[in-house]
């Protein structure tokens, strides 16, 4: 049976459990081929949005380049808040998209309540068996130890009623090539079956499959490839604290012309979803820690950088500090485990004055996440010592004249991604990792 085949006959749709980025996504790419998509989700603003064709995340629009409105007209995209209308023969696929995490832990909450829901396809007489694709990050072993034993329990027979995969995700929501389509995707299954219909499923979409033998490789790859660069990014931190006299940033760019090497720059730390999270998640399945020491030093190192930045600023004698960026990453308005948070509490403790603006994030947001009031950009740099630029949204390169006029007070500056680097400026300007910084 080719589920491919079935898919774009229009008789069979598929469901996505979570229309956040990585769910959204999916539909989008999906319909985008003509496939019927219905996405589920607990968040009733979040579907009557993608009902009337307006993005829940406003952020995604330059990313997908595209509208997708009209992808809901010809009915090809519709959200829910009704699970039951995903439980039915019609589905031939579920692509879970929930959260798995939650303050820096694994959290199975949403999954298990997504998996429990699907399961009542059971009792439906189902001829044609449906596929349920994780795309949501799994830490290492979770399938063989939880969900796995949960199929068990529901005595849903893997293979036979039902089929499973774990494709983890890697898209870069900033750049809208690295995508669905575009980026190498790795999949993993529990048995034959599953294997051929995932693939069939997913090169819908997926330019570039990459089959593991099986579903435990497919669930490792997703925290080993981000443990990989949660350690060299580190090793940059490293690097500028052991020589802070000397530029280690320029370093760094230069090493990364050599062929097999990347650049990594120096910073307040890894923020995110998944960087900060994949060596936890190593670590929390490994018996014996000290056969993993990178790792644990890793994370210790990266903890400790906002603390080591705000100490340093309170050092130099500083006591005004503006912070330009709540979220991660530049024009995204996510501030999940942004490093930015820690590093404000850190500051605050310190005893500076601290306020934050972000265009993507309103002051109530700000105030909920932070407790610290934000401010008005660009007008309100003139109220500050010391400046602190976390990520390089665009908003923030307004014209040079017009910044140095508001930075006239200003006597240090961090600039984390380089947001400002070819402005020029004379207020102690540090780009991070370069000589000085901290
Ligand atoms: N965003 C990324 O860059 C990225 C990249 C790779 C992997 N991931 C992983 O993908 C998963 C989802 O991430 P995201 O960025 O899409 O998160 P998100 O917060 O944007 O979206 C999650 C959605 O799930 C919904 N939800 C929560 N509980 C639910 C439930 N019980 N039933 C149905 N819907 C529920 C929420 O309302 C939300 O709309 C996470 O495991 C994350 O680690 C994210």
């Amino acid at each position: 049976m080719n589920y491919k085949k079935l898919l774009k006959s229009k008789k069979f749709k598929i469901a996505i459990w979570g229309t956040g980025y990585i769910g959204l996504s999916t539909m989008v790419y999906f319909s985008k081929e003509k496939i019927k998509c219905v996405g589920y989700d607990i968040d009733r603003k979040k579907v009557r949005k993608i009902n009337s064709g307006i993005l829940p995340q406003a952020d995604l629009k330059n990313w997908f380049g595209f509208d997708i409105t009209k992808l809901v007209k010809n009915n090809y995209l519709k959200a829910t808040s009704k699970y039951s209308e995903l439980i039915s023969e019609n589905f031939l696929a579920h692509f879970i998209a929930v959260p798995t995490e939650k303050n820096g832990k694994p959290y199975f909450k949403a999954l298990f309540d997504v998996l429990s829901k699907i399961s009542k396809i059971r009792g439906k007489n189902i001829k044609i068996p449906p596929i349920i694709v994780v795309e949501s990050t799994l830490a290492p072993k979770v399938s063989d130890k939880k969900i796995i034993p949960f199929f068990k329990k529901k005595k849903l027979k893997l293979g036979q009623d039902i089929l499973f995969s774990v494709a983890p995700r890697r898209d870069w929501f900033i750049e809208g090539v690295k995508n669905l389509k575009n980026l190498d995707r790795v999949y993993g299954s529990t048995d034959i079956k599953s294997a051929k219909v995932a693939k069939d499923v997913l090169s819908i979409v997926c330019k570039k499959l990459h089959m593991a033998s099986s579903y435990k490789v497919s669930e490792m790859v997703k925290s080993v490839e981000n443990a990989y660069r949660h350690m060299d990014i580190t090793l940059a931190n490293q690097l500028s604290l052991a020589f802070p006299k000397d530029n280690m940033r320029e370093v760094l760019k230069l090493v990364g012309t050599k062929w097999n090497l990347e650049t990594f720059h120096p910073g307040i730390g890894a923020g995110g979803y998944c960087i900060p999270l994949s060596s936890r998640y190593i670590l929390s399945q490994v018996r014996d820690n000290n056969k993993l020491t990178l790792l644990r030093e890793t994370i210790k190192t990266d903890d400790r950088m906002n603390l080591l930045v705000a100490r340093s600023i309170a050092k130099k004698g500083y006591k005004k500090i503006g912070v330009l960026g709540l979220s991660y990453k530049g024009d995204l308005k996510v501030s999940v485990l942004s490093k930015v948070i820690p590093l404000v509490n850190a500051l605050r403790k310190n005893r500076l004055n601290v306020k934050l603006f972000d265009p993507y994030f309103t002051s109530k947001e700000i105030k909920n996440i932070l407790g610290v009031k934000t401010f008005k950009f660009p007008n309100d740099l003139t109220k500050f010592d010391c400046v602190i630029v976390s990520v390089d949204h665009k908003k923030f390169k307004i014209p040079a004249i017009k910044l140095k006029k508001y930075l006239k007070n200003c006597k240090y500056i961090i600039d984390h991604d380089g947001a400002w680097k070819n402005y020029n400026l004379k207020n102690n300007y540090h780009i991070s990792g370069d000589s000085g910084w901290i």
